[in-house]
């Protein structure tokens, strides 16, 4: 079974361009993860052990979608709702509605990438790449038109210099050259907005389009700087969006002095975000700062109007 289950993984992992994020998993998630993407390869009808398969148990299309942002802490949002019993995750970003080559698979295949879940609970999928995908907004429409969605986001500069960080370390990790963050936001002394980065933090752009297929309530904000710093306040907003009985407790987290943040505790298990996360940002030019601030400061008050809610943003 085990080889089964590897070499199952393999082909998984050569023929569907499995994110990367993938592969920064403890064991037990890429187990998970496994018996997933067994599931795509092996016919549905077949029978599932228990261990796999709980009897009463279905896959199902979510009820509910994590659509971003890249670097506002979708990760560790959807950890800490885990931890709900009436929630079930998707191991993997599944990149479905922004990924073309993963669309034309239609929605079966999509399904086929869900956890087993109870009728009671509710099936949640992340993939932060949603939210500035010009084509996710509508593909999703088009499945549940009152689907429930999580945005979570973050001052807009962070999450410029956090995007860096995370290409940053992976270009060291592939021994390619870096440029310190001064050199690719600034071009001829001017703000390169072209940078990608700085386009994915313009918040009330993307929000337009969400918009245009979504009410306002439909999509519930989380905010990424209050969450990291003090998680259940913000996750019983979240129970309370998905009309589940609050059942998140103090007890579930526990501030990790070395990692700077919480961990969480649930059946009997502790576990911790994955070392990429969190990582210390590094010091950007004081004069480049203000630049992006002020950059975005006007797109904010913009987003802020949208959403009727305002955030302490610089
Ligand atoms: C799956 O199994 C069922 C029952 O054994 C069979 O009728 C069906 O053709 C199979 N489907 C595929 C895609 O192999
Ligand atoms: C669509 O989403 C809503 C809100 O989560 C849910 O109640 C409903 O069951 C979903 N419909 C389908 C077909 O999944
Ligand atoms: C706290 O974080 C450190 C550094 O990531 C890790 O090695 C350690 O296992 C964590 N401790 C607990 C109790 O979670
Ligand atoms: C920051 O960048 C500006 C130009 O953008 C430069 O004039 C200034 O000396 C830099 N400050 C530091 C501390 O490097
Ligand atoms: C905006 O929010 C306030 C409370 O924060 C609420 O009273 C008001 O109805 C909201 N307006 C709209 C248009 O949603």
């Amino acid at each position: 079974m085990a080889h089964l289950l590897f070499s199952a993984f393999f082909l998984a992992a050569q023929t569907h361009a499995v994110p990367k994020e993938y592969f920064q998993q403890t064991e037990g998630e890429v187990l998970d993860s496994l018996k997933l993407q067994v599931g795509l390869l092996a016919n549905e009808t077949e029978n599932y052990p228990p261990q796999v398969k709980p009897p009463g148990t279905n896959r199902r299309i979510p009820q509910s979608i994590i659509i971003g942002v890249r670097k506002g802490g979708t990760r560790a949002l959807l950890e800490m709702l885990d931890i709900h019993p009436n929630i079930v995750v998707a191991a993997t970003e599944v990149h479905f509605f922004d990924w073309d080559e993963n669309y034309v698979k239609g929605f079966d295949w999509y399904k086929n990438l869900m956890p087993f879940s109870y009728e009671h609970q509710i099936t949640v999928e992340k993939t932060p790449g949603y939210f500035t995908s010009p084509l996710a907004a509508e593909r999703i429409h088009e499945m549940n038109s009152s689907i429930k969605l999580l945005l979570i986001l973050r001052d807009p500069t962070e999450r410029v210099i956090s995007d860096y960080t995370q290409v940053y370390y992976n270009r060291l990790e592939n021994r390619k050259p870096v440029q310190v963050i001064e050199d690719i936001v600034i071009r001829n002394g001017a703000l390169n907005t072209k940078y990608k980065a700085i386009q994915r933090s313009l918040y009330d752009l993307h929000m337009e389009n969400w918009l245009k297929y979504f009410s306002l309530d439909q999509i519930h904000i989380v905010d990424g700087d209050t969450l990291i710093k003090d998680p259940l306040p913000e996750l019983q907003k979240v129970e309370k969006f998905l009309s589940l009985p609050p059942r998140i407790m103090p007890s579930n987290f526990y501030f990790n002095q070395t990692k700077g943040f919480y961990c969480i505790r649930s059946d009997g298990r502790e576990r911790c975000l994955h070392e990429s996360k969190g990582r210390p940002h590094p010091v950007v030019n004081n004069t480049v700062l203000e630049q992006l601030r002020a950059y975005f400061r006007e797109h904010n008050n913009n987003f802020y109007r949208m959403v009727n809610r305002s955030f302490n943003w610089h």
